[in-house]
């Protein structure tokens, strides 16, 4: 496991994207998540919807299913799954921002419902979704025994619980911990980063049955080309966007040059986007 080299609480991520909140906006839009090329010739938009439908289809999300979005950033895949799969979601941010921009949108919305939430503390009803689904939020959690257990523990005997999570490869090499993987983590507020081993263990341990593990790094790395291609618009063309990034006082504009590192550690390897899913044992009756 990588940690960053000083400890990330919960309160330093929400500061992360309620700074970073129009910066986000501007360059991932309403997903602040990988897109997932399945043919190159798909737009960004196709890209990000595909990783949604992916995450929809291990999670075995249909009509009525319970789920609950863990980390739900703005609430864009929240809104895909209610409008297009009929689903029932609950979603939880850390950030005032990212609630702040996703109520908005229907201030009246019984369905996502969205949450302001650690999700270590979350005080959701044992056995009460379906589906536990997590799009990059895992990284930053103080605790990641504690999140799995966490995941565990809200869901419904025979539920799924699918993490899309950037991971660092099995045996990374110090050089690369050292310059690429501890400062992606210390920059970009993420605890730290996980392998595929130590995620599935992590699972079996909180007494899930792992199903399957998907390594999509060289469908997902393309994501970091084109947001340093938008990045580096902004700076030529946004006046207020050049402001923030060279003469912003907040330590969080950092991140956005750790995009050029984050670039270069999928480039070699040294970085892995992976998809694991894992099941509550049991039925619904068992419940
Ligand atoms: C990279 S964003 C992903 C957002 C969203 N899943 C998406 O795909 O658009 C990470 C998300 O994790 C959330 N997050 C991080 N730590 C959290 C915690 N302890 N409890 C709840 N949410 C958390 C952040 O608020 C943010 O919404």
């Amino acid at each position: 496991m990588i940690h960053a080299s000083s400890h990330v609480q919960p309160a330093d991520v929400a500061a992360h994207y309620d700074d970073l909140d129009h910066f986000y906006r501007e360059v991932w839009g309403e997903h602040v998540h990988h897109g997932l090329w399945t043919e190159r010739s798909q737009t960004v938009e196709q890209a990000t919807r595909a990783l949604i439908d992916e995450v929809a289809k291990l999670a075995h999300v249909g009509p009525g299913t319970p789920v609950c979005d863990v980390g739900c950033g703005y609430g864009g895949t929240a809104r895909v799954l209610v409008r297009d799969y009929g689903a029932r979601v609950t979603g939880l941010t850390i950030s005032q921002a990212q609630q702040k921009y996703a109520r908005e949108l229907d201030p009246h919305s019984t369905n996502p419902v969205y949450l302001v939430r650690n999700w270590l503390e979350n005080g959701l009803n044992s056995r009460s979704f379906h589906a536990v689904i997590v799009i990059e939020s895992s990284e930053h959690m103080p605790d990641l025994r504690q999140f799995f257990s966490e995941c565990a523990r809200v869901l419904a005997p025979g539920g799924r619980l699918v993490i899309c999570a950037w991971l660092s490869r099995q045996h990374p090499r110090a050089w690369e911990r050292r310059f690429l993987l501890e400062p992606i983590c210390r920059e970009g507020r993420l605890e730290g980063m996980g392998t595929e081993g130590e995620y599935q263990q992590l699972a079996i341990d909180a007494g899930l049955r792992p199903v399957s593990f998907h390594d999509v790094s060289q469908a997902v790395k393309r994501t970091w080309t084109i947001c340093a291609g938008r990045v580096a618009r902004g700076l030529i063309q946004n006046p207020s966007y050049r402001q923030f990034l060279l003469h912003g006082t907040s330590f969080n504009r950092v991140f956005a040059w750790t995009l050029l590192r984050i670039r270069l550690a999928y480039g070699i390897g040294a970085m892995r986007y992976g998809i694991l899913v894992a099941e509550k044992p049991g039925t619904a009756e068992s419940g």
